[in-house]
C-alpha cells in the first residue's frame, strides 16, 4: 500500500526526471559525445546520492561505472545492472522528434535511450527511492553497477567485476534490459551471444574506369556479395561449415512453454514491417529468434553511391556482419570457424583485411532459485498478470561475466516491448510501464 501510493503522488515527478536524464546524449561509440557519457553517469551519481546511496564514479579505461551502495549491510546483497549509455542515433531524418529532446506521445515517452536502456535502469532508482521514501523500507543492501560501454562493446564493467569479484558476492543480479511478453511481465533465462567483424576487400589501387578496366579487373563489391553468398543462401540457412554443429534443441519443457506462449505470425511480420518471414515455415518463429545461430550483415559500404550513375570498378568494398550464437556455442570456435571459410572463400585476385572478430557469450540459465518464484509474485503485483518464462534473442554481454564470476543467479526481468523502436528511430518507453516496473522492484527488492 505505502509503495502504490508513494508511486502515485510521485508519477509526474518521476517522468519528469527520465525526461532530464533523456536529454544527455550519451552515446558511447561516437567520440564527439565522450564528455555526454560521463555528464550522464554524474547525473545518476547525483540520484543515487540524492536517496541516500553511497555513489561515486568508478573511472576506467573508458567510460564511467556507476557504483551506489544503499541499504542495510546485514541483509541480502542484490545487484542492480543497467547501462546509460545509447546507441548513436542517425539516420536523424527518420526521426519524427529530436532524439535527445524527449516527448510524449500516446502514452510513450520518445527519446533514444528511453526503452534502452535509461527508461529500464532509472525504474530501480526510483523503486529503491519508493521504499526509501514511503517508509516501506529498505531492507537489503543494493549495490547498482550502471555501464556506460554496453552499446560499443566495451569490457571495462567486466573487467571490474573480475578484479572485485570477491567484494561482489550477491544474492542475485538482477537486469533490465529486454522486453516483456505480450500484455505481461517476463522473466528471461536465455539471451543469445555474438560474434562481430568487418571485412574489407581491397581490389585495383584506385576506382578505374569500367569500361576500360571491365572484365580483366575483379570488382570488390562483386568479390564481397560472392562471399557474402557462399555464407548464407537465400533461406537463411547458413553455409559455413560446422556453424550448426553445437546447437542444442530446445528442452522440453521449453516446447511446451512455447506452446503456452501467446503467439502469432501476423503480429510479428506487422511489428517488423515485412510481408513474409525468413527461412522453414517447419520452425516456430521464436525458436528461429531465441534458439537458433544466425548470420547477418549489419552494413555494406563501397563504389559510388552519389546521384545518377558513375562507370566504376570501386577501388574497395566492404561490410560489417555480426553473428547471434547460442547457448553451448563457444564464441571463440564460432569466430575461428566463420572467418576460416571467409579466407577460405576469399579469391585470390582481391585482397582482404578483416577487422576483429569481437564476441559476447550467450546464456542460458537454471530458473530454479527462489529469486525466480519472487520475480514471478513481484511481476504480477506490477502487472496484473502472471508472468511467462522467454528466452531472448537480444545479447548482453557483462551478463555471462556476473553468472560465471559471482556464481549467482542473474534475473533478466526486462519492461520494454519489442516495438520500442531499440537501436532504431523513434525510440520509445511506455509511460505505463515505467510506473509498472517501478512496482515491481519495489515489490521484488521488499520481499526478497
Ligand atoms: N538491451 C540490448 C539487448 C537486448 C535487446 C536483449 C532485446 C534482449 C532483447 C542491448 O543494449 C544490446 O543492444 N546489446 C547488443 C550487444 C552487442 C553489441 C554485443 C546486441 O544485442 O546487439
Ligand atoms: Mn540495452
Ligand atoms: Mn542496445
Amino acid at each position: 500500500m505505502q509503495i502504490t501510493n508513494y508511486i502515485d503522488r510521485n508519477k509526474q515527478k518521476f517522468l519528469a526526471q527520465l525526461k532530464e536524464l533523456l536529454r544527455y546524449q550519451s552515446v558511447s561509440a561516437q567520440e564527439s559525445h565522450r564528455a555526454d557519457v560521463r555528464a550522464c553517469a554524474r547525473c545518476l551519481v547525483g540520484h543515487l546520492q540524492e536517496l541516500g546511496a553511497e555513489a561515486e564514479l568508478v573511472e576506467t579505461k573508458g567510460h564511467p561505472i556507476v557504483r551506489a551502495r544503499i541499504g542495510k549491510s546485514g541483509g541480502r546483497r542484490i545487484i542492480i545492472y543497467g547501462h546509460y549509455d545509447v546507441q548513436p542515433v542517425e539516420p536523424l531524418n527518420a526521426w519524427e522528434s529530436v532524439p535527445f529532446e524527449p516527448v510524449e506521445r500516446d502514452g510513450y515517452l520518445y527519446a533514444r535511450g528511453a526503452t534502452d536502456d535509461k527508461g529500464q535502469l532509472f525504474a530501480h532508482i526510483k523503486a529503491v527511492e519508493t521504499l526509501v521514501k514511503s517508509g516501506a523500507g529498505l531492507e537489503n543492501e543494493i549495490l547498482f553497477l550502471l555501464e556506460g560501454e554496453e552499446e560499443c562493446g566495451g569490457r571495462s564493467l567486466e573487467e571490474y567485476i573480475k578484479a572485485n569479484k570477491n567484494e561482489l558476492g550477491s544474492y542475485a543480479v538482477i537486469v533490465s534490459d529486454s522486453t516483456l511478453y505480450g500484455e505481461g511481465g517476463a522473466i528471461g533465462y536465455g539471451l543469445r551471444g555474438t560474434v562481430g567483424w568487418e571485412v574489407i576487400i581491397k581490389g585495383p589501387a584506385r576506382d578505374l574506369h569500367s569500361g576500360s578496366f571491365g572484365g580483366a579487373v575483379a570488382n570488390p563489391a562483386i568479390v564481397l556479395a560472392n562471399i557474402i553468398a557462399k555464407c548464407i543462401d537465400e533461406n537463411g540457412n547458413v553455409l559455413v561449415p560446422g556453424f550448426y554443429d553445437d546447437v542444442n534443441a530446445i528442452e522440453k519443457w521449453e516446447e511446451e512453454n512455447l506452446e503456452r506462449l501467446e503467439f502469432n505470425e501476423t503480429g510479428l511480420r506487422e511489428k517488423a514491417g515485412v510481408k513474409k518471414l525468413l527461412g522453414s515455415e517447419k520452425v516456430h518463429p521464436l525458436v528461429k529468434m531465441w534458439a537458433r545461430p544466425t548470420f547477418e550483415v549489419n552494413g555494406i559500404y563501397g563504389g559510388y553511391m552519389g546521384q545518377g550513375g558513375k562507370t566504376i570498378i570501386p577501388s574497395f568494398a566492404g561490410a560489417k556482419f555480426s553473428a547471434r550464437i547460442v547457448p553451448s556455442q563457444q564464441p571463440k570456435k564460432m569466430a575461428d570457424l566463420i572467418l576460416e571459410h571467409i579466407r577460405r572463400v576469399c579469391p585470390d585476385n582481391v585482397e582482404m583485411e578483416v577487422i576483429g572478430p569481437g564476441w559476447s557469450e550467450p546464456v542460458l540459465f537454471d530458473t530454479g532459485h527462489e529469486v525466480f518464484k519472487a520475480a514471478e509474485r513481484a511481476l504480477e503485483a506490477g502487472f496484473g498478470k502472471k508472468p511467462v518464462y522467454i528466452r531472448e534473442g537480444g545479447s548482453i554481454p557483462v551478463v555471462s561475466t556476473f553468472w560465471k564470476e559471482l556464481g549467482c543467479p542473474v534475473l533478466l526481468m526486462g519492461f520494454g516491448e519489442d516495438t520500442d523502436g531499440a537501436h532504431s528511430p523513434n525510440e520509445r518507453f511506455k509511460v505505463d510501464h515505467f510506473y509498472k516496473a517501478i512496482k515491481t522492484s519495489a515489490v521484488l527488492l521488499s520481499s526478497i
